[in-house]
């Protein structure tokens, strides 16, 4: 009887737990299924990128660009909060050792508030001036109390010397979660490089703070040892966007564009462009040379006729054995039916007088490497050249690809993203195009002729051709 009575009490106790059991379990479902529904939970909240991108007192976004002479001077700029409205540099040669801090000098800096659609920060620049060439420096910047990490610069030699440098065509989009990997690649593969240099379209809106802080964020502390160079692009001319855009691309072409506001305070490049420019363009169109090459930024997106004038004084008052122009807009396009007939009937009568080595251009978010004169006068083969022996080439590095109407060319490519390692040494430029996974796409050496067009040796690799199915040479412009 007794064990009987235990037997019911030990099955209804099992009963109850598988009861409980299924109770936690519905509730836990319920749980599961209310998660779901509730709005709050429904999906994780984006950082604001006010909070994300909140300057401080601390230095942050420091970025090397030349102001003058790269072997003797070397600017810095960064920017912090607007408490912030003394700051300075420290600079010293280095040292393997701490010591240098001890020896370091002091230079004030130019702090320039900045009202951006993020809210306001405050950039500080500062110029170092009468340096030795050749020579690794160390420097910081900071407020007396903040202060960045020590970083390097080397100055370039004052006379022609064997260099590397890095081109990137258009960045602009998705710039953290995809250009970045290509600003990395780039680096591990060229460390050493002189510069890097951007062919315009940066960011896709010149305004957005946001986009900026992606780029700076992307180059981070490179930015802080090997300087910058860049070209605009109509994407650093921002639309304006109080009204809705329209979507008849005719109509969204007349839609005022405004320049980027921070393009002065961001970069420090040199201030010899043609001076009847207007003042905010001055830092847009202007030339550096560094070890034996002229290196020419022009403004594809504003007055062709007085950029023409003033290049041709740089052309003909050229010391330089190596010639190197970029500007955004190409001369040849990569896409049949984007041509800029203006721009070639500006500028390329001048890349052939004086035999411009190599145009470094973007925007048609393809790659195209021609020296092809015209889109009439098209020779067939790797070995043709242009009277000038001019290369010209279109590239891009960010996610955004067109793929319509491939233009002839030597070598072309679509939906690749790409960087550009440059190298120059005495008579010879050699050239390669790498894929962001670190391929060779696209090789060729250029070689100085006393006298004659340069000598091209293609070296073109053995791989096919990225080209999308959907693009066609006698695709109709
Ligand atoms: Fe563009």
């Amino acid at each position: 009887m007794q064990s009987t009575q235990r037997h019911d009490l030990s099955s209804g106790l099992r009963i109850l737990r598988h009861l409980l059991c299924g109770l936690v379990l519905v509730g836990v479902s319920a749980a599961i299924a209310n998660a779901h529904d509730h709005p709050s939970h429904e999906k994780p909240k984006a950082v604001e990128a006010a909070i994300l991108y909140r300057p401080t007192a601390m230095p942050d976004r420091l970025l090397l660009s030349w102001h003058g002479d790269p072997a003797r001077s070397q600017a810095v700029s960064w920017r912090t909060d607007g408490t912030v409205k003394e700051a300075f540099a420290e600079i010293a040669l280095a040292t393997s050792g701490p010591k240098f801090v001890s020896t370091a000098a002091k230079v004030l800096a130019k702090t320039s508030p900045y009202q951006s659609d993020l809210g306001l920060l405050h950039f500080h620049s500062v110029r170092f001036n009468d340096l030795r060439p050749d020579t690794l420096y160390v420097y910081r910047v900071g407020d007396g109390t903040n202060f960045s990490a020590w970083c390097h610069f080397r100055t370039a030699n004052a006379e022609p010397r064997p260099f590397t440098f890095v081109y990137f065509g258009d960045a602009q989009n998705d710039i953290k979660s995809h250009w970045s990997r290509v600003f990395r690649e780039a680096f591990s593969d060229a460390p050493r490089a002189l510069f890097m240099l951007h062919a315009g379209d940066l960011v896709n809106r010149g305004n957005s703070e946001a986009e900026w802080a992606e780029w700076c964020d992307a180059g981070g502390w490179v930015n802080a040892s090997i300087p910058t160079l860049a070209v605009v692009g109509n994407h650093e001319y921002d639309m304006e966007r109080s009204v809705p855009l329209p979507k008849d691309p005719a109509e969204l072409k007349k839609v005022p564009r405004g320049f980027t506001r921070s393009w002065r305070h961001r970069f420090e490049f040199p201030d010899n462009g043609p001076q009847e420019l207007p003042e905010h363009l001055h830092e847009t169109v202007y030339y550096v040379d560094v070890q034996g090459v002229r290196i020419i930024s022009l403004n594809s997106m504003e007055k062709p006729e007085p950029q023409a004038r003033w290049l041709e004084s740089v052309l003909r008052d050229n010391p330089n054995r190596w010639t190197i122009v970029s500007h955004h807009h190409p001369v040849y396009s990569a896409a049949i039916g984007r041509d800029n007939p203006e721009l070639r009937n500006a500028w390329q009568p001048l890349y052939d007088k004086y035999r411009v080595d190599l145009v470094l251009q973007g925007h048609d978010h393809a790659y195209l490497r021609t020296e092809l004169r015209s889109h009439e006068n098209i020779p067939s083969g790797a070995t043709a050249r242009s009277p000038a022996g001019t290369m010209y080439v279109v590239s891009v590095s960010g996610p955004k690809m067109y793929n319509k109407g491939a233009a002839p060319g030597v070598r072309r490519g679509h939906n690749t993203q790409l960087y550009q390692v440059i190298s120059i040494d005495g008579d010879a430029l050699r050239y390669q195009a790498k894929t962001a996974t670190g391929q060779l796409y696209d090789a060729f050496t250029l070689k100085k002729k006393p006298g004659a067009v340069n000598e091209l040796i293609e070296q073109v690799p053995n791989t096919p051709e990225v080209i999308s199915p959907a693009a066609t040479e006698d695709q109709a412009p």
